[in-house]
């Protein structure tokens, strides 16, 4: 309800304009939803702001504007509260004027941007040469649900993970492979190395024990560097095993399709980088390395820290690159607006490299690049998540963890129901809920703050999670296969009647969709979504208690069944934008 409430601040400034004069015409009314349903609405509280300028009571003030306002058809007369609150409450003509809108809307009222921006999600962005971590799996959940609901509200979004694929790290892979598999380069066919963790680790304890492969492996990186032909190929084929890896978890998660384009891919363009920050005078050499000072970062000794973008030896690092590709988005990609989900910990190397960025006049005022932060994933004891012989969490077993409990789950639930199911919908229905519990579970914690993750919690079939969501939504289709009704099939002319007050908060909540997607597209929040989704389960919950659907006479009877409707195709499409496919039944 966006435009109701633009509506009601029009009428308001209108207000303020014949009470006071022009000059108040332009005031901000304050406008907010009510905090309380008792309070109605939304309520204005310009009264208050604007008493020590008129020098008036602030209800005396309310007052005044109160006789000029003029919500003939929006709203019940107001009222005055307080110290000189204006309360608004919505006719009830109205809301169903707006519910009929979004009946046959198939975007339920999201309108799509006015002016649509080029956006760059950059996401999942592994490291090829290292393991996929539980932090490559928050961005990979923030990512893709950041990108849906940015693409939904009209934007047109390329996604793209900034894979480190570059670097010394993958000296040891390289070595690894030519010493175990000098069969890889020298056949076209894809090889098999089995399980591609236990191929990093193998590298890994060489590179810890055997001085001579330290050796090998500092010298691959250098040949790596130099473009050595046959090096280049045993990159391209540890790249491609990850790749296919990492797809296997993107699979499972269900994410959106989205470009691979890694730190290599920038290679080529880092002199023109560093030249272009010579030129404009930002490159300082600081003991052999080249460095852009930057302003508000110091070091423990309160110096002013320099940005090092490339070292004494030649080399580029990773601020280098991403500078290159900060340039790249905005001067190849035209983007207005780049979105960084990624840790909380690179909040110092984001912060820097806009400022570069900035400095260098790549970024401007109408391009907007962001880091949304996210934090760790803790386990029940509250510390890192870990095994329990303390080794990391493989990506693969957490989602195994989840699917098993979701099995269990479900599997008792119909023991107790004396129901019957087939394997095949066990198989799915315990997959798809126990994918969607972690996903959930992760979207439904505000992004900075770290969370601690339990099987028992995301699972719970009450409560804000993923089970209790998904619940809602089928309980909506069980009325409609009950009754043998198609609700696209409803009358788009059928009257809607709200008379309980459970119908009527239901309504109203409908209506908000709007107001959710718009805030989360500017501050990029998906807790709020799924708070929004959790109330109108919760509402839906309390309507579908209290009032009788397939039971009750017409018209009562369809116009309930609208709602039923409306509320699931707003479930369907709210938990779809975080990334969650619904389920008829489970
Ligand atoms: N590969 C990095 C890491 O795992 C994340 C990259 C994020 N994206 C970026 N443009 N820096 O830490």
């Amino acid at each position: 309800m966006k435009a109701t409430q633009e509506k009601l601040k029009l009428q308001l400034q209108e207000a303020l304009g014949a009470a006071f004069g022009a000059d108040y015409a332009e005031s901000d009314p304050i406008l907010v939803p009510a905090s309380n349903p008792k309070f109605g609405d939304y309520q204005a509280n310009v009264a208050l702001s604007l008493a020590k300028q008129l020098g008036q009571q602030p209800r005396a003030i309310a007052q005044k504007i109160v006789d000029k306002l003029d919500l003939v058809g929006i709203c019940k007369p107001p009222e005055i509260a307080g110290p000189g609150f204006i309360n608004l409450k919505l006719e009830t003509d109205y809301l169903v004027a707006q519910l009929k809108a979004i009946q046959t809307d198939p975007r339920l009222g999201v309108p799509p941007a006015k002016n649509p921006k080029r956006v760059i999600v950059d996401y999942p962005s592994p490291n090829i040469a290292k393991e996929m971590h539980v932090g490559h799996l928050r961005s990979a959940i923030i990512g893709d649900c950041l990108s849906r609901i940015v693409e939904f509200m009209g934007h047109e979004v390329l996604r793209v993970s900034h894979v480190g694929d570059w670097g010394t790290p993958f000296g040891m892979l390289i070595a690894h492979l030519e010493e175990t598999y000098p069969e890889a380069l020298n056949t076209t066919e894809t090889l098999n190395l089995g399980d591609l963790s236990s191929f990093y680790r193998e590298a890994k304890k060489r590179f810890d024990a055997d001085e001579d492969f330290r050796k090998a492996a500092h010298q691959a990186v250098v040949k790596l560097q130099a473009g050595d032909e046959k090096t280049l190929l045993a990159w391209k084929i540890v790249c491609q095993l990850s790749s296919r890896a990492y797809q296997v978890i993107y699979d499972l998660l269900g994410l959106a399709p989205f470009i691979e384009r890694g730190e290599s891919f920038y290679n080529t363009l880092l002199p023109e980088v560093l030249e272009e920050l010579d030129k404009q005078g930002l490159l300082v050499e600081n003991q052999g390395a080249k460095c852009v000072f930057l302003e508000g970062f110091t070091n423990r000794e309160g110096e002013p820290l320099p940005l090092i973008v490339q070292k004494s030896d030649g080399g580029y690092n990773y601020a280098a690159t991403d500078l290159a590709a900060i340039r790249y988005r905005v001067q190849v990609e035209k983007v207005q607006r780049v979105i960084y989900p990624v840790g909380a910990e690179q909040k110092n190397h984001f912060a820097q490299i806009f400022q570069v960025g900035r400095k260098a006049g790549w970024i401007t005022d109408d391009t907007e690049f962001v880091h949304t932060p996210f934090g760790l994933i803790l386990g029940e004891d509250g510390q890192k998540l870990k095994t329990r012989s303390g080794e990391a969490v493989r990506l693969q077993d957490l989602f195994d963890g989840a699917i098993a409990h979701a099995r269990t789950d479900l599997e008792h639930r119909l023991k107790e129901d004396e129901r019957e199911e087939t394997e095949e919908f066990i198989a799915h229905v315990a997959l798809l809920v126990g994918i969607s519990a972690v996903k959930y579970a992760d979207l439904s914690q505000n992004r900075t703050s770290n969370y601690i993750f339990s099987y028992e919690k995301m699972l719970a079939l009450k409560g804000n999670t993923a089970p209790y969501m998904l619940y809602a939504y089928v309980r909506t289709q069980g009325i409609s296969r009950e009754g043998n009704i198609d609700y696209d099939k409803l009358r788009a002319d059928a009257p809607i009647i709200l008379q309980e007050e459970v119908e009527l908060t239901l309504a109203k909540h409908l209506l908000q969709l709007d107001e959710v997607l718009s805030e989360v597209e500017k501050d990029l929040l998906p807790n709020r979504l799924c708070e929004y989704l959790y109330q109108l389960s919760q509402k839906f919950n309390q309507f579908f208690e209290n009032c009788p659907v397939l039971k009750s006479e017409e018209p009562v009877r369809t116009s309930r069944l609208i709602l039923c409707d409306v509320t699931a195709r707003t479930l369907k499409l709210g938990l779809s934008l975080l990334g969650i496919k619904v389920l008829e039944r489970m």
